[in-house]
């Protein structure tokens, strides 16, 4: 529909549209009635041999013409284009839409009951759930994280086996559909000192290179300031609240001490949207078997 703010353009658009067609109808008319004098040349001579003659318009031009008036007005009374009248045919492009999507929805409605009801790893395992699985990745999914879905610095990767939330069917499922926030309060207050105590810690926990002393220190803050409380005694995290395992060298944010001490200084805030009122059930299910699949390659 149109968006015009008041009657007036409205109007102003219908009258510029009749007035051009009655312009057109009127010129052709005129030049019917128009006397001419064909073979006699008006006297006028270009470029030595070019001659203006007194003849009337071809008649298949003047049809011309006359069908594209007739044809105009004809469609302007069946379709819209005429200020903002509907046209009494009542198309609309977002009608069209709506016919289209709703051929569409027919036409894809029984396979996504027929993969609703299977279990994920068997949706996992079917060749045409899966493209239509990397499609849906690929539209909503791969601006975060990344088209081969291994991630970068704040989201996660989905192919390595190794999950903030869980990769089991019903896991994915749930972060999927209602979303997941994972939050990392920051820790400034223990000071800078026993920040960098802790992040020797988590990076010996890794096994990467670290201070003995300092780690040793971190150990005990690790309990006193209570990382244990997220990310557990052992520091291998917790996938009801998000909070990483710290002793497998993945990481969300990186593992050199600089990043570290500013993961625990600062705190992270992540978040990864909900996609249940959007997608719908069957499009997640669709979704979770192709994040199933990217961990479960080959097994
Ligand atoms: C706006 C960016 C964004 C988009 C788009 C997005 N995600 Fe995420 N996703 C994230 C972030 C950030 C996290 C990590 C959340 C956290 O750290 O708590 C995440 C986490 C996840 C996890 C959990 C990983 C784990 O280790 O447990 C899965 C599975 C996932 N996303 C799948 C998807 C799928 C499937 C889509 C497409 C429908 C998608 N994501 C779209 C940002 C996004
Ligand atoms: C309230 C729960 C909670 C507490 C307490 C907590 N963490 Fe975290 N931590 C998390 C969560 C959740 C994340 C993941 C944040 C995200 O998804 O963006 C995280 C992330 C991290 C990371 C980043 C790991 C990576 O892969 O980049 C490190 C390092 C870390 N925490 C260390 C610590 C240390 C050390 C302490 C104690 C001073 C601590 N955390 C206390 C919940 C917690």
């Amino acid at each position: 529909m149109a968006d015009f703010v008041n009657g007036f353009w409205n109007m102003y658009v219908i009258v510029i549209v009749l007035v051009s067609i009655l312009a057109c109808a009127v010129l052709l008319y005129i030049q019917g009635k128009a006397k001419f004098t064909p073979g006699k040349t008006m006297g006028h001579v270009w470029d030595d041999t070019l001659e203006e003659y007194n003849n009337p318009m071809p008649k298949w031009w003047s049809w011309m013409f006359i069908i594209t008036v007739v044809f105009g007005l004809v469609y302007l009374v069946l379709f819209p284009g005429l200020g903002a009248l509907p046209g009494v045919l009542g198309w609309s492009s977002v009608g069209q839409y709506k016919i289209e999507r709703a051929r569409m929805d027919e036409a894809v409605q029984p396979l996504f009951q027929k993969y609703e009801a299977m279990p994920i790893p068997a949706v996992a395992a079917d060749k045409q759930a899966m493209e239509m699985g990397k499609r849906l990745y690929l539209t909503y999914c791969m601006q975060c994280h990344g088209a081969d879905a291994r991630g970068a610095k704040g989201f996660p990767n989905l192919t390595d086996g190794d999950w903030l939330y869980g990769g089991e069917p019903d896991q994915l499922k749930q972060t999927i559909a209602e979303g997941r926030m994972g939050v990392m309060p920051p820790h400034a207050q223990l000071g800078a000192d026993t920040i960098k105590d802790l992040a020797n810690y988590v990076r010996a926990m890794s096994g990467l290179p670290n201070d003995a002393v300092r780690a040793a220190k971190g150990k005990e803050a690790f309990t006193s300031a209570g990382c244990i409380g997220c990310h557990g005694p052992d520091g291998k995290g917790n996938l009801a609240i998000g909070a990483p395992n710290l002793t497998d060298n993945v990481w969300l944010y990186g593992s050199s001490e600089a990043t570290i001490i500013q993961t625990i200084t600062d705190g992270r805030q992540n978040k990864m949207p909900a996609w249940k009122a959007f997608l719908g059930d069957a499009k997640i299910q669709l979704l979770a078997a192709y994040v199933y699949s990217l961990s479960h390659q080959g097994k």
